[in-house]
């Protein structure tokens, strides 16, 4: 094993629930073998500006059940360039951690591996983003928990759409991937699901209006993926007005709610496992990997497969969608 005796955590990006039970996993497993860990403030920004302190069982203790990070998480730009890198490689150094382990999204693991690279440091990713836009994992930590939010509070919308018998819009996140959209969709018993990764196959609203949303209803629930590609709820239903002056649209863009929140019994168990994995991982000489979980395996993806944006949408999924939706 490469000698390492110090490890560093942070978390990157957009927040995501499950970050703090990983934060707790990744310590414990490392104090567990022997390791020493300090705990990065601020993402990358804190490497930078010094904001690393001793991380002992303590410090993990009562955040499981927590959304957000207790490590909070920010996005740098400083350490895009090479000068701040460098900064960070020399803290991180006088600090004497001697292996880091990042918990983000995509973007973070790009900066992860640039880093990684640059100074043949060992890194072990966690992806942590509600997008579940990763490739290599099945899911990704906060993705269920964002998943039943997006539920619960699309079946409450539902209420006013059956009342009032109106056509809802509503946009969901996941930045430029569905998956969000089109399993909140099943999820909810929606109609359907606009998403970036068809926009250009088809009209899908056109295509849902021809349909006539559902035959059998007078209400609609239609969960957009925001995207520049999908062009937004609010786009959707300015077409709606305009196009076909029948319906009675609304739209309800739910934002940030679906990053808060307690994290799922899910996304809790997932963080515990891949915490813990990425400490195996660092012991087993393992770098510049993300820990993913395949058929309820851990396994690990390489960054550069990770990043590439090549986690597909299931047909299957869509099929059933569209079957359900009658
Ligand atoms: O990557 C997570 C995410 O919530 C995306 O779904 C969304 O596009 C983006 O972050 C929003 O970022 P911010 O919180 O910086 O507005």
């Amino acid at each position: 094993m490469a000698d390492i005796k110090c490890i560093g955590i942070l978390t990157s990006g957009g927040d995501a629930p499950g970050m703090n039970a990983a934060i707790r996993a990744v310590t414990r497993s490392a104090i567990f073998s022997g390791f020493k860990v300090k705990g990065i403030y601020r993402g990358y920004r804190g490497i930078i500006t010094d904001e690393i302190v001793e991380f002992k069982t303590q410090n993990v203790s009562n955040i499981i059940q927590m959304g957000g990070t207790i490590l909070k998480t920010a996005r740098c730009k400083e350490f895009m360039t090479p000068e701040g890198r460098q900064l960070a490689y020399d803290n991180l150094k006088r600090h004497g951690i001697d292996a880091l382990v990042v918990i983000g999204g995509d973007g973070s693991l790009t900066g992860a591996r640039i880093f990684a690279n640059e100074f043949d440091f060992p890194i072990v990713g966690l992806p942590g983003t509600i997008d579940n836009d990763l490739f290599g994992t099945d899911s990704t930590i906060g993705y269920d928990t964002a998943l039943n939010t997006i539920m619960e509070c699309i079946d409450k919308i539902r209420d006013t759409a059956t009342s009032h018998e109106r056509l809802f819009f509503i946009e969901v996140m996941g930045r430029d991937a569905g998956f969000l959209a089109l399993n909140g969709a099943i999820a909810a018993g929606a109609e359907a699901a606009i998403i970036p990764e068809i926009s250009t196959e088809v009209d899908q609203l056109a295509e849902l209006i021809q349909n006539g949303f559902r035959k059998s209803k007078n209400s609609s629930i239609v969960l957009v993926a925001e995207s520049p590609v999908t062009g937004g709820a609010m786009a959707l239903a300015e077409r709606v007005k305009n196009e076909y002056p029948g319906y009675d649209v609304r739209v309800s863009i739910l934002g940030h709610l679906q990053r808060g929140g307690s994290p799922t019994a899910f996304d809790r168990i997932l963080a515990s496992r891949m915490g813990a994995a990425a400490v195996d991982a660092l012991m087993e000489d393992q770098r510049n990997v993300m820990i993913g979980l395949s058929n309820d395996e851990i396994v690990y993806v390489p960054f550069f497969k990770a990043i590439r944006n090549e986690k597909h949408v299931s047909r299957e999924l869509l099929n059933t969608l569209h079957r359900l939706s009658i």
